[in-house]
């Protein structure tokens, strides 16, 4: 199964499996990593699931698509170039390894 590692805005890597299909949001919340509330549930409307994208496959990241696009100027934290929502992170096989960072606030 693909693994993604979150690292804390302390600097704690925690490394997961996330099963194919299955959005990072999702998976981190199962896995009870601090720094993901996911209020809204995935449906790109809320931004508490931002994360910035560190290093991996980033030719296999989904585009930002519209709605992700607007959300990304709605973060707590500072949107730079790897912000994304990681309920819009849908895992693959190509996603294996990727790395991702926890902003400081999500609210
Ligand atoms: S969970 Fe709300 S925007 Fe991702």
């Amino acid at each position: 199964m693909p693994k993604v590692t979150f690292i804390g805005s302390d600097d704690k890597q925690t490394q997961i499996e996330v099963p194919v299909g299955h959005s990072l949001m999702e998976a981190a919340i199962h896995a009870n990593i601090n720094g993901i509330l996911g209020e809204c549930g995935g449906s790109a409307n809320c931004a508490t699931c931002h994360v910035y994208v560190e290093s991996g496959n980033l030719d296999a990241l989904p585009e930002v698509g519209v709605v992700e696009e607007e959300m990304l100027d709605a973060t707590s934290s500072e949107r730079t170039e790897k912000s994304r929502l990681s309920c819009q992170l849908f895992m693959t096989e190509a996603l294996d390894g990727l790395v991702v960072r926890l902003p400081p606030t999500q609210a």
